[in-house]
């Protein structure tokens, strides 16, 4: 059973991106999954290298657009992008440095993250961009 299922509530009303939040979900599943089949170690590098490629480039297309259409608040948005990366890239250090016993509190940790960051950051820029004809 999927961890978290996208639904139209967690929709930023800008289709591309839609389809990236269904893809990092996506991930998040999947180490859920190797968890439950008691792989979670294993996959764990894995399945992190995979999230850290696919946000950089997610991460990338948005701060593009909304920096293209000037929007208001791109730094902060760009700033919680940049942590992010950076907490990740200290998980896979610790992980691999055998500090993290735990892959569940990576797993929760971003579940959280992401659903907070969809729900909170990037659903401001939804109405900003449909204004500016972004669908
Ligand atoms: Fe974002
Ligand atoms: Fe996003």
């Amino acid at each position: 059973m999927a961890l978290v299922e996208w639904s139209p509530d967690y929709s930023v009303q800008v289709q591309e991106f839609d389809l990236h939040h269904q893809k990092l979900i996506g991930y998040i599943n999947e180490l859920n999954d190797s968890m439950r089949q008691g792989k979670g170690k294993a996959q764990l590098p894995e399945i992190l290298r995979k999230l850290v490629d696919y946000t950089g480039y997610h991460f990338e297309r948005e701060e593009e657009l909304m920096e293209a259409h000037h929007f208001q608040g791109l730094a902060a948005h760009k700033e919680e992008h940049r942590i992010f990366v950076e907490k990740i890239r200290s998980f896979q250090r610790d992980f691999s440095l055998g500090r993290v016993a735990l892959s569940l509190e990576i797993l929760h940790f971003l579940r959280d993250w992401l659903l907070h960051h969809i729900l909170e950051t990037d659903k401001e820029y939804g109405p900003f961009l449909k204004e500016k004809g972004v669908s």
